[in-house]
């Protein structure tokens, strides 16, 4: 609802108990319900408010994952929402449309509580009648219909239906399993009606990389990355998202047939023993695609999609260096009562994160919509050219990353840095900024 111009939205954090369709009913949290949360959607330039209750009888947290906020209202570890307490951050939209998410951020109980089931999607969108929301329109853009989100999470289960969150065998990235909820559902498909669908893709799984694709080898258009719109789409038949990733893409399809949305075996970069523990050689099945025997015409693909700024790294005041190993950055460990870096307001900087171990990473920066300089001194893949708040590092490769900071000035609150493999973030592999 719209109240005095502001957009309020409603979020109750809830326990509960859901069939996930694996043997019986899990115990299992969300918001509004009890599995995952709804859609919300601002539109670039509203102030929205969102009145954040918790429920549930234990503390969390909800973060605006690829927000650009100020600190205070971004979510994160120290902005708990204790039992029966009501919390309500308040901004104004200013970035591109995209496709965002939120999700808990309390320090050392996030992948729990993930795992359970909080999480759903932010989706800005553009002001009517901007050029903007020309393109947009262009595109597939009805919700439920032609514009679907997915948000995709690997589980494990018990035999009596319970969500299993042991460990996998050798493997230190945490809980990864066999089967893949869709938007909470097993076995998922997608009655499609239109010559194409765009699919609005969320890692939201703990700690397991997909390589996105389909079973009968399509290519299909990636037209967004984490933070918007790419400059142009890019024609594939392959797109790795690690946790916390989203992209959109738009599939073409044939009347009547079907084909499946799979992940497949992908390189890692880190040693095959490692990749095969990582979940590097997986095959899965994530949904499957049900082509109506007649289909509404779609436009193509506009050619030109955003004004993607070239990264220019003359910009950049500093470089700061980022080592990840074993649970630490830079050596240390988390801890909430340390600031680990000062960012002047609005500065633009070079950022530069090394992977020290063998293991799969990945790096997400609060506040911040990035650009990827270059991976072991080559430029990115064309899906990594747009804005990104979330990124693969590859073991012993340097991934530099084009960053500007908010131009909210905040010398008490702290966005964070981290690996966004939950059991890696929550077991200190993260650090703090703040913007002054
Ligand atoms: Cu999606 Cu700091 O998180
Ligand atoms: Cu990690």
């Amino acid at each position: 609802t719209v109240q005095d111009g502001v957009r309020v939205f409603t979020l109750d954090m809830q326990e509960g108990e859901t069939d996930l369709g694996q043997g019986g009913l899990a115990p299992t949290l969300g918001v509004n319900g009890s599995f995952l949360g709804p859609t919300l959607r601002a539109t670039r330039g509203e102030q929205v408010r969102i009145d954040v209750t918790n429920s549930m009888s234990e503390t969390s947290t909800l973060h605006w994952h690829g927000m650009k906020l100020p600190a205070v209202m971004d979510g994160g570890p120290h902005q708990q929402v204790e039992p029966g307490r009501t919390w309500s951050p308040t901004w104004t939209v200013a970035q591109p449309a995209a496709t965002l998410w939120y999700h808990p951020h309390l320090h050392g109980r996030t992948a729990d509580h993930v795992y359970r089931g909080l999480a759903g999607l932010f989706v800005l969108d553009e002001p009517a009648g901007s050029p903007e929301a020309a393109v947009q329109d262009a595109l597939p853009h009805e919700y439920g219909v032609d514009d679907v989100p997915l948000v995709v999470q690997d589980k494990k289960f018990h035999a009596d239906g319970r969500l299993d969150d042991a460990d996998p065998f050798l493997s230190s990235t945490g809980v990864r399993g066999s089967v893949v909820l869709v938007n909470g559902t097993a076995d998922p498909y997608l009655d499609v009606t239109t010559e194409r669908v765009r699919l609005r893709v969320l890692n939201g799984s703990n700690a397991r990389i997909y390589s996105f694709g389909f079973d009968d080898g399509r290519d299909f258009q990636v037209v967004g990355s984490d933070g918007g719109l790419l400059e142009a789409p890019v024609t594939t038949d392959r797109l790795r998202l690690t946790p916390g990733d989203r992209a959109e893409v738009v599939v073409e399809v044939e009347p009547g047939e079907r084909t499946v949305l799979r992940s497949f075996p992908q390189e890692l970069g880190v040693n095959p023993f490692t990749a095969r523990f990582s979940g590097g050689d997986d095959t899965l099945d994530v949904l499957e695609l049900r082509a109506a025997p007649t289909l509404e015409p779609s436009a193509p693909v506009p050619t030109t999609l955003a004004g993607i700024p070239s990264a220019d790294e003359g910009a950049a005041t500093t470089t700061r260096r980022f080592e990840l190993s074993g649970t630490s950055i830079n050596g240390q460990d988390m801890d909430l009562r340390r600031i680990d870096e000062v960012v002047d307001a609005g500065a633009t900087e070079v950022w530069e994160v090394t992977s020290l171990d063998d293991s799969p990473h990945n790096f997400h920066v609060h506040d911040a919509q990035f650009q990827v300089l270059d991976v072991a001194g080559e430029p990115p893949p064309l899906d990594l050219r747009g804005w990104q708040d979330t990124v693969y590092v590859r073991p012993g490769k340097v991934t530099r990353l084009l960053v500007t900071f908010g131009t909210t000035p905040d010398a008490e609150h702290p966005y964070m840095f981290h690996c966004h493999l939950l059991r890696h973030e929550d077991q200190g592999m993260m650090g703090q900024f703040v913007v002054v």
